[in-house]
C-alpha cells in the first residue's frame, strides 16, 4: 500500500468523466487499499479515484466517527439506482477542495449498485452523512465537485481562495 497525491482544484484533471472499470482484478483492488490508506491519512471520509489523477469510476468512503470501528467500503462503478423524493442539506467539505465548507443539498437516502473488491455485484441502502458522502464521491466520477453546486457567486468566491491558495503554495 501507498500513499498518494491528492490533487485541489482548480486542477482540471478533477473535471474529467471516468471511465468504467471492466472488472475489479488486482490492479483495482491494489489502486482501492492506496485509496483507503489516503484517505485516513489526510484525514477523510471519502476519496475517489480521480483525486489521485486515476481516471476510472472507484470510490472509497468511511464514515466511522472517531472511536468507532472502521466502516470501509470499496466500490467500482457506483451508480444510484433510486433515491428519496425527501432532501438533505449537509455542510461538505472535501480534500481536493481544501479550507472550503459549503452546505449543498442532496436526496436524503438512496440506493447505489456497484461492484465490490471481489468484483461482485451488490447494493446498499444509504441514507443521512453515507448517502451524502456516497453521492458526492459518485459527483468527482463525473468531474463534478461540490462547488458546482453552489451559487454562482459563492462558487467563484471558492474558486478565487482556490486559485489564490495555489500560487501561494507554488511561491513558498
Ligand atoms: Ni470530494
Amino acid at each position: 500500500m501507498a500513499l498518494r497525491e491528492i490533487l485541489t482544484a482548480p486542477d482540471p484533471r478533477l473535471t474529467v468523466a471516468c471511465a468504467k472499470v471492466v472488472s475489479v482484478d488486482d490492479e483495482i483492488r491494489a489502486l482501492m487499499d492506496d485509496m483507503l490508506e489516503t484517505m485516513y491519512d489526510a484525514p477523510g471520509i471519502g476519496l475517489a479515484a480521480i483525486q489521485v489523477g486515476v481516471h476510472k469510476r472507484v470510490i472509497v468512503v468511511d464514515v466511522a466517527g472517531e472511536g468507532e470501528e472502521p466502516q470501509p467500503l470499496k466500490m467500482a462503478n457506483p451508480e444510484i439506482l433510486d433515491d428519496h423524493g425527501q432532501l438533505s442539506i449537509y455542510q461538505e467539505g472535501c480534500l481536493s477542495v481544501p479550507d472550503i465548507y459549503e452546505e449543498v443539498e442532496r436526496p436524503a437516502a438512496c440506493v447505489v449498485g456497484y461492484l465490490d473488491e471481489h468484483n461482485q455485484p451488490q447494493t446498499l441502502k444509504a441514507e443521512g452523512l453515507l448517502a451524502t458522502c456516497i453521492q458526492h464521491e459518485i459527483d468527482h466520477l463525473n468531474g463534478i465537485l461540490f462547488i458546482d453546486h453552489l451559487s454562482k457567486l459563492k462558487k467563484s468566491m471558492a474558486v478565487k481562495k482556490l486559485t489564490k491558495r495555489k500560487k501561494l503554495q507554488a511561491a513558498s
